[in-house]
């Protein structure tokens, strides 16, 4: 049998001019990013964890020795082309934001304060309701929710205009607001335009400013696990508007251990029991989500994972009764540094029991950070390369990774990484690695 790959090169226009990357929710994530792509433009530190500027590509078989960088193989937007600008109900600037979270210390924020602080905050659309545990100050005076959508519409425009911005992303680093379901006004963009007239009850401010940059012609990605890029409304404008959008959930600490350990398991048919998380962790993040509103919300998108990993329909006897549990809670003491651990409860052959305990004492923003700037760069490729709709090869950054077809996404990291370094591939016009025997 000849198997014949259906190559889907794409015409990828360079990345020419500014890139202007436009960040709701100004807090320790977005703080972090800026600085951290701040002090590698200055050659400061490098941009570790960021696999768009550090990794390599192999291209062809491997005795070609072909394996470029991934930034020297596709065109993406240079560090020094970035401008960056936001929205935030409470940090005026992006360094005072920075200061509040605490993440970044001393010596490393000095070098960068200036420019951090030049990145003003826009007065953001937001509503209490959404996010309980924050009192904004700097929001915008519009009662109407279309209003409010304009607002945002000029805002980008503005920040495009005065910037001398080429192009525009924008990635959700705003805090994960209550749990919701999709109803009726997220059926359509008709349904949503008419809801947004209407005040409805039931559009949260992300869905105003996902729809607003769309349509500003402006890709979208959701690093919160808000439903935003989720609702057939918004997808529907994507493609309408041939914008790509991607979500959610940024795949940062515990949940990017766990898609790491679980795939290495089911690869030895090794039996799962149960799963217990729970985090301690002392930011605002935590504090937003130790409102329970807002933590349902978290813990939907972190559940999903274990179950698209070790498919319980397919080995039952394996993965077919496994407790998984995920906790989270506001200890202030720690800030940023959250703690996270698993007990894993695991069984192998004639099924004797074993566990494996993992304690992950990490950086949440210091993992998160270069997920902002790949998905930044990414999504202006994609929208370069003439993409829209859901971008499912960037699963790879996302807990909750919404899939572009009828089938769920891949959780499995090794499987999501394979799938964007192949996308890549294909796009360059490139054969896909498929490590059999004779690649
Ligand atoms: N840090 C991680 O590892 C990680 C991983 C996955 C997801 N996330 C998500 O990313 C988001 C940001 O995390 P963080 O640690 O920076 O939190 P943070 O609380 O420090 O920052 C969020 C900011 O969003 C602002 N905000 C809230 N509603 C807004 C609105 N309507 N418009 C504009 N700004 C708004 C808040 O004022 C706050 O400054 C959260 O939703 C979090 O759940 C973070």
């Amino acid at each position: 049998m000849t198997y014949v790959h259906h190559m889907t090169t794409h015409n990828i226009t360079p990345a020419r001019g500014r890139l202007g990357v436009l960040l709701p929710g100004m807090g320790a994530v977005a703080s972090t990013f800026m600085a951290g792509v701040m002090a590698a433009r200055r050659g400061i530190h490098p941009p570790i964890g960021s696999v768009s500027q550090m990794a390599n590509i192999r291209l062809g078989r491997r005795e070609e020795d072909r394996n470029p960088l991934i930034r020297d193989f596709v065109s993406l937007a240079s560090l020094d082309d970035l401008v960056f600008g936001g929205w935030d109900p409470i940090s005026p600037n992006a360094m005072e934001a920075a200061k509040t979270a605490g993440v970044l210390q001393g010596g490393d924020l000095e070098e960068v304060a200036k420019e951090l602080e030049g990145v003003v905050a826009m007065e953001a659309v937001f509503d209490e309701e959404w996010v309980s545990r924050l009192s904004g100050v700097r929001v915008k005076a519009i009662p109407n929710k279309w209003d409010q959508a304009v607002a945002l519409i000029d805002d980008i425009n503005r920040f495009r205009e005065e910037n001398e911005c080429d192009r525009l992303v924008m990635v959700w680093c705003g805090s994960t607001e209550a749990y919701q379901e999709p109803s009726a006004v997220h059926a359509s963009v008709a349904a949503f335009e008419q809801g947004l007239k209407d005040n409805d009850g039931n559009i949260a401010p992300s869905q105003i400013y996902a729809y607003a940059a769309l349509q500003c012609d402006v890709p979208f990605a959701n690093g919160a696990p808000n439903l935003t890029t989720d609702l057939d409304c918004v997808v529907e404008l994507s493609k309408q508007r041939k914008v790509p959008i991607a979500g959610k959930d940024f795949k940062t600490g515990q949940t990017l251990m766990k898609t790491i350990l679980a795939p290495g398991l089911k690869a030895r048919m090794l039996g799962l029991r149960g799963w217990y998380s729970t985090n301690i962790l002392g930011n605002r993040d935590g504090e937003v989500l130790d409102a329970p509103e807002n933590f349902k919300t978290k813990e939907m998108s972190k559940l999903g994972v274990l179950g698209g990993i070790l498919q319980p329909e397919v080995y039952p006897d394996l993965y077919g009764n496994i407790d998984h549990v995920v906790r989270i809670n506001y200890y202030p003491p720690r800030g940023d540094n959250k703690e996270g651990w698993d007990a894993i409860d695991i069984f192998g052959w004639l099924g004797y029991e074993m566990q494996i305990k993992v304690d992950f004492l990490c950086r949440d923003s210091i993992l998160a950070a270069p997920i902002v700037l790949d998905l930044a760069l990414f999504m202006d490729l994609a929208h370069r390369a003439g993409e829209s709709g859901v971008q499912e090869w960037l699963s790879f950054y996302f807990k909750a990774p919404q899939a572009a077809g009828a089938r769920d996404a891949e959780q499995d990291v090794f499987i999501q990484q394979t799938k964007l370094k192949n996308t890549l591939r294909e796009w360059m016009g490139e054969e896909p690695v498929t490590h059999s025997e004779v690649g």
